[in-house]
């Protein structure tokens, strides 16, 4: 059986890791975050101490190594061989990670090394510019959505669980501010691919996205 390279985009919030990493589970596919990896350079300009400008994001991408290791469910991910796994998902790297994937040098580093993890095939990878930029000739290609409210409700219950004092309606503004600036950069914009499958997953369960999902990889 062909491995397959599976290609799911979307705004943030969709759902989109949850429902990749379950499908790659099934189909016994590598899952690759690609978000974790444009957080992980937020939070190395974050750590600097300094106010976060592009000249600083370039410098820090500059000589920056960034290594993504999934297992048992959970991205890790290592900045210079230092564990960021659990410092990339703070409302403090969310509220810059835009900016930072806004820039040039840093999409050029990040993109070479999503390629390279997904030369052997049997990968899920999931982002923003997987179908339309980072592996254009992915087999399977899906634009997954959902409503701001739902995509909102769902990233409130979770930073909840994590014991992240959030408010609602502060995470649907920063999530729509989030959107608006990656559909809007000029450079790999956040698009559904002409030859990508629109899934909106708005009232969905996960189980029903996930086998969605596989129906297309069969
Ligand atoms: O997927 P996640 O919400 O963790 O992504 C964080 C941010 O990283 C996005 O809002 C976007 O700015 C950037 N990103 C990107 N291209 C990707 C994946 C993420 O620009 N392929």
């Amino acid at each position: 059986l062909k491995k397959l390279v599976v290609a799911i985009d979307g705004p943030a919030g969709a759902g989109k890791s949850t429902v990749a990493k379950l499908a790659a589970k099934a189909l016994g596919y590598i899952y690759i975050d690609t978000g974790a990896m444009y957080r992980a350079v937020a939070w190395k300009a974050l750590q600097q101490k300094a106010p976060v400008t592009d000249a600083l994001i370039l410098s820090v991408v500059k000589d920056i190594d960034v290594r993504l290791s999934y297992h048992d469910g959970v991205t890790h991910v290592f900045v210079n061989g230092e564990e960021a796994t659990d410092y990339i998902r703070t409302p403090e790297v969310s509220r810059i990670v835009s900016q930072v994937a806004a820039l040039g040098p840093v999409r050029e580093k990040m993109v070479e090394l999503q390629r390279a993890m997904a030369e052997e095939g049997g990968v899920l990878m999931d982002g923003r510019d997987i179908g339309t930029h980072v592996l254009p000739q992915a087999d399977v290609k899906i634009f997954l959505t959902a409503s701001i409210e739902e995509r909102a409700q769902r990233r409130y219950r979770e930073m909840r669980e994590k014991g992240y004092d959030v408010e609602l309606a502060k995470l649907q503004e920063d999530i729509a501010a989030r959107d608006k600036a990656d559909s809007e950069r000029a450079i790999s914009p956040l698009v559904q691919a002409a030859d990508a499958v629109l899934l909106d997953t708005t009232g969905l369960s996960i189980e029903q996205v996930v086998e969605k999902i596989l129906g297309m990889c069969r």
